[in-house]
């Protein structure tokens, strides 16, 4: 297992939801973060809990977890360059990015919504694809590089009618993530799509996920915090998870 102890990873979208739950357990584990989110102020409290009493210690007992918070927008171009290149200057490099931020914006195949899909598009898709290409010199350098995009099962099969502009997205992030697995590979950078089923956030209100008990947002994190640890020969492309039985997941 690779340690989190000096690593600097990467989140976009980490003022709530997830992205959140991904910060809070990275933080935990002891990597060094630079979160980004349109509005970071949404991360004031997160941050203050976390020091100076509540700061992470290295495994030597010694260097505290440092955290970055940055604006990006994934309709702003320019706020992703300005993201990346920050978070080299305050760190040195970068191991790690975990693309989070995304959106669901819902329309059927006969009712087609051209600006809910151009949304997601650069959401979804733009922004990971851009945020990839401009931190890869320093994946690259680090060594063991990951990469991290939050996916979908959306990304695996299309079942829900109301959102197929969501799966065409997810699908085609799915397709960047291997596209990066197999460019990043002879410099140690892997790549996993993270595909979960309902997740208990803000994306899913007013979705009924069926009686079940659906994935949390920590379960999420969790797995996001294995795949950033996994050696280089424990390469995992995607991680699938449902919380429902269907035929195939
Ligand atoms: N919830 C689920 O059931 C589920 C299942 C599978 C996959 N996922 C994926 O998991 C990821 C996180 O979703 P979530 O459930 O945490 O959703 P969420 O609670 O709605 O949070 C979405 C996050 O994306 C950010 N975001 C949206 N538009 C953005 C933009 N233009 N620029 C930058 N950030 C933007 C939001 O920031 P703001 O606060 O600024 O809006 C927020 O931090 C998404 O990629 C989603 O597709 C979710």
């Amino acid at each position: 297992m690779l340690a989190p102890d000096a690593r600097v990873v990467m989140v976009s979208g980490a003022g709530r939801g997830i992205g959140r739950a991904v910060a809070e357990r990275l933080h935990a584990d002891g990597f060094h973060l630079s979160l980004g989110a349109r509005r970071p102020e949404q991360l004031e409290d997160l941050v203050a809990s976390w020091s100076p009493a509540g700061a992470t210690r290295g495994p030597d007992g010694t260097e505290p977890a440092a955290v970055l918070c940055h604006r990006f927008d994934a309709a702003d171009p320019a706020s992703s360059e300005d993201w990346v290149a920050a978070t080299a200057e305050r760190f040195g490099g970068i191991d790690a990015l975990v693309n989070n931020a995304g959106v669901l914006a819902p329309f059927a195949v006969d009712a087609f919504d051209e600006e809910a899909l151009d949304t997601m598009w650069a959401v979804n898709v733009k922004a990971p694809a851009r945020l990839t290409s401009l931190a890869w010199p320093h994946l690259c350098r680090s060594g063991h590089g990951r990469v991290v995009n939050l996916a979908s099962l959306s990304a695996k099969r299309v079942r829900n009618g109301f959102a197929p502009g969501y799966a065409m997205t997810k699908h085609a992030l799915l397709a960047l993530t291997h596209a990066t697995r197999q460019a990043g590979w002879d410099h140690g950078v892997r790549a996993v799509a993270l595909c979960p089923s309902f997740v208990d956030t803000a994306m899913i209100a007013g979705v009924d996920p069926g009686p079940e008990p659906i994935v949390q947002p920590a379960d999420v994190a969790e797995l996001v915090s294995m795949a950033l640890c996994l050696p280089d020969h424990l390469s995992v492309p995607e991680i699938v998870v449902n919380c429902r039985r269907e035929d195939l997941f």
